[in-house]
């Protein structure tokens, strides 16, 4: 093999992009690391630690053969000569910047451990979405290790969407490669380019400093969960005002300037990265006084929270004002389908506000019901989990689809308007049911964006 590459974090970003790298690649060996035992594991099962579809079939035609997962992070660095950091860089918890900057710690230790190692020259990546300068911390740390070695700092963030993280490292949209713009750098930046140039077309790989590398990758998330809050923004205009969101959102995404991705008005967004990145965002502006730039994005995220609770309020008042020992089934926990990844999802903060109401509350996910009962945390205790979306229902007073899981498109919902108490009521966080179909049957439904179809 002529290359050798290492990754450390094997979580949603490290594992699935370095398996498509190691198929891609057989002339390069790929060491994924983590100091997670339990996840690394995992990895070398065929029960992958994460749930992607098609994934198991992308790790096991390289497993073994140049992919390779440990927990022993100083032999690969030792060997690569190109570093992949995907670690987490969760939203600070404590001290200056809680609640908005980015938490770093692990990065820094990761680069710490780098220079401590290293024997031979490296390249290393950032993979994780990071403040725009980080690089320059990064090189600020790396160097001081003085000539023993020489490091480039390289950003190559990850666009991969989780449920389709495959099909989106086959069929990227572009892969984006920053770099120092000096000799050195410029070398550095073609080795990466050169790994990608495997199977992604070279029109599609787009190669830039470093800082606009970073600062891309924030200002894509930022744009993403921007057009799904100005279409949430709309669907409480539509509720009032008899439009329907999905005409609106319809006619308004068939302008090729606007595009019709990323318009599905929704109980709100959800995942790892939209909040903790437009926080990111948020605290750079401040940090350069851009006080007006920071207010406009904190706005995108206002208007989640508003979806969020807006949703909630409106289950408790068209229930008559009280939920309090009402059954309430919640379909999916998942942020989004295909994914057994909860984090930030909406489900988390609706499960909760129904527990305060004291409602009986149900959850059910064909895959997120293990990360469901960790996120619920003391108040699991009073939850009860079923991946039986036709258990979950009966004897409840109402459903509430989380999740755009397909399978709820095609339950028996006469089924299970027969097992639920009347009036039974569906609150369809996600549009994704036939609203005047559930009518017909007898139910009461509540769609996003448009006008009750009450029966009383
Ligand atoms: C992470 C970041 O959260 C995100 O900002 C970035 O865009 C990509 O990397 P993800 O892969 O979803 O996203 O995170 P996670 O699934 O938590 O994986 C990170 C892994 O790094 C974990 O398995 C963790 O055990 C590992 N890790 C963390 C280390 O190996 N060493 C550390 O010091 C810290
Ligand atoms: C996102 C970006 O899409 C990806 O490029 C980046 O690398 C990581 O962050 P991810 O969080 O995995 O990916 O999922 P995404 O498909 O973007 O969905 C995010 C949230 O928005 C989900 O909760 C989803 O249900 C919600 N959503 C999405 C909507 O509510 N409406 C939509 O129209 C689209």
């Amino acid at each position: 093999m002529t290359k050798c590459i290492a990754c450390i974090g094997a979580g949603y970003v490290g594992g699935p992009t370095m398996a498509m790298i190691a198929m891609k690649c057989p002339q390069y060996k790929v060491h994924v690391v983590d100091v997670n035992e339990a996840r690394i594991a995992a990895w070398k099962t065929d029960d992958l630690p994460i749930y992607e579809p098609g994934l198991l079939e992308v790790v096991k035609a390289a497993r073994d053969r140049n992919l390779f997962f440990s927990t022993d992070i100083d032999s690969a660095i030792r060997e690569a000569d190109i570093i992949f950091v995907s670690v987490n860089t969760p939203t600070k918890t404590f001290g200056d910047g809680a609640g908005r900057a980015a938490d770093l710690q692990y990065w820094e230790k990761v680069a710490r451990q780098i220079v401590r190692v290293a024997t031979s020259p490296k390249i290393v990546v950032e993979k994780s979405t990071l403040p725009v300068k980080t690089a320059q911390t990064m090189e600020a740390i790396l160097n001081a290790a003085g000539d023993r070695t020489s490091f480039e700092v390289i950003s190559n963030p990850e666009f991969l969407a989780e449920g389709t993280a495959v099909q989106d490292l086959l069929h990227p949209d572009r892969v984006l490669i920053g770099s120092r713009e000096t000799p050195a750098g410029l070398k550095a930046r073609q080795e990466i380019v050169d790994i990608y140039a495997n199977w992604v077309p070279a029109e599609k790989i787009v190669t830039s400093n470093v800082w606009s590398a970073e600062l891309s990758k924030l200002v894509a998330n930022a744009f993403l969960a921007q057009r799904i809050s100005s279409i949430n923004s709309i669907s409480a205009l539509c509720e009032k005002t008899e439009a329907s969101v999905r005409e609106v959102a319809r006619a308004v995404g068939m302008d090729s300037r606007v595009g019709p991705r990323f318009l599905n008005a929704s109980v709100g967004f959800g995942g790892s990265c939209f909040k903790k990145d437009i926080l990111n965002l948020v605290y750079i502006c401040e940090s350069y006084g851009l006080h007006e730039v920071a207010r406009y994005w904190e706005g995108v995220l206002a208007m989640n929270e508003y979806q969020e609770s807006r949703f909630v309020k409106a289950m408790i008042r068209y229930m008559f004002n009280t939920i309090v020992d009402k059954r309430i089934a919640l379909f999916g926990f998942a942020f989004k389908a295909d994914t057994s990844d909860t984090r930030q999802s909406p489900a988390i903060f609706v499960a909760r506000k129904l527990l305060d109401e004291r409602a009986q509350v149900v959850v059910t996910d064909p895959r997120a019901l293990d990360n469901a009962r960790l996120d619920l945390g003391d108040a699991a205790a009073g939850v009860q989990f079923t991946d039986d979306p036709y258990q979950a229902a009966r004897g409840a007073h109402a459903v509430a689809i989380m999740t755009e899981w397909e399978l709820y498109r095609s339950l028996d919902w006469e089924r299970i308007y027969a097992s639920m108490e009347k009036p039974a009521f569906v609150f369809d966080g996600r549009n994704i049911l036939d609203h005047q179909k559930l009518f017909g049957m007898g139910f009461s439904v509540f769609p996003i964006g448009s006008p009750p179809l009450k029966h009383f």
